[in-house]
């Protein structure tokens, strides 16, 4: 019974076991169907959820169980009960627990005071289910993770930059996020992934040059410029910083002929992506939505084992 609060939490060995069950799920989805009977998942939401909420519940059932959702606004969470209290009051009830929190300490606190295991379905700083899911992606489209370089582009101070610099040191994959240096990658998660990538032999690389950062890269990835945790005021203070670090036709030019164009979504066209890169042919966006669906079975089915 194991929490994934984020991808420091697994080693390499882990992801590819990870990688190859989810695979097998997406080939042989009856095999599994009846594999978590009588389980129930909790989702606990903070923030608004589309492809998370869907894919954990459609996933669960799938495979037999049973879920519910709760959301903050009609719950006590936080405003009349503690983190720890909810944690401890819910593992009575359910097997699992999925939560989507604005702080990734109050994640900490939830799974250390649960007694079933957590799954963190996205933290202002984290976003591991997403990543693990792109890792079977990228496996599929590229058939392997080693000799491979994924170019970030947009805001580096951010959730999904920060999982994809350590799923990419576990994988070694060569890391390369063009952003505002203002809104670079939080230096300790640089730290700690730059001592996974030495015995990956993965490089990664920071810089405000996005011609640098998308030179020869096999996959483009980007990330809203605005996270479910910014406030809308500064939408227009963002976009102007973010508009160098666009992925359009122009930039793409300086990629591998063959890379593909991946976004967890939701995208926005005309900010973090042009409409012609996220509908053109490089772009893989919505069979990576599909395998948020068979990875988060594959880590329901490890976290219950
Ligand atoms: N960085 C985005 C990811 C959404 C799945 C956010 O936090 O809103």
């Amino acid at each position: 019974m194991k929490s994934i609060l984020s991808l420091f939490d697994l080693d390499k060995t882990e992801i590819l076991h990870l990688v190859e069950l989810a695979g097998d799920i997406k080939k042989n989805p009856q095999v599994y169907s009846g594999a978590l009977t009588g389980k129930t998942l909790m989702m606990l939401f903070e923030k608004p959820s589309l492809r998370t909420k869907i894919s954990f519940d459609v996933g669960m059932q799938s495979m037999g169980g049973n879920t519910l959702v709760i959301d903050s606004q009609s719950s006590p969470f936080k405003s009349k009960e503690t983190v720890a209290d909810t944690a401890k009051v819910s593992s009575r009830y359910v097997d699992i627990i999925m939560a989507r929190l604005f702080e990734h300490n109050d994640l900490v606190e939830m799974a250390q005071n649960a007694s079933v295991p957590v799954i963190n379905g996205l933290t202002n700083d984290f976003h591991p289910v997403q990543i693990l899911s792109d890792l079977l992606t990228i496996k599929e489209k590229k058939g392997r993770f080693d000799k491979l370089k994924l170019c970030f582009l947009g805001d580096g101070f951010n959730n999904v930059t920060h999982s994809l610099i350590i799923g990419c040191a576990h994988m070694g994959i060569d890391v390369s996020v063009g952003c505002p240096s203002e809104l670079s990658p939080k230096q300790e998660i640089v730290d700690k992934a730059n001592a996974i990538a030495q015995v990956s032999e993965a490089k990664i690389t920071v810089t405000q040059d996005a011609k640098e950062a998308i030179k020869d890269a096999d996959i483009v990835y980007a990330d809203s410029w605005m996270s479910y945790h910014i406030p809308e005021s500064e939408k227009e203070k963002r976009v102007q910083k973010f508009l160098g670090f666009q992925v359009n036709s122009e930039i793409v030019k300086g990629a591998k002929p063959d890379f593909i164009f991946m976004n967890c979504l939701p995208a926005m066209r005309g900010f973090e992506q042009t409409a012609e890169i996220i509908d053109g042919r490089h772009s893989v966006v919505f069979d990576q939505a599909e395998n948020r669906l068979h990875m988060q079975k594959a880590i329901m089915l490890e976290c219950l084992k």
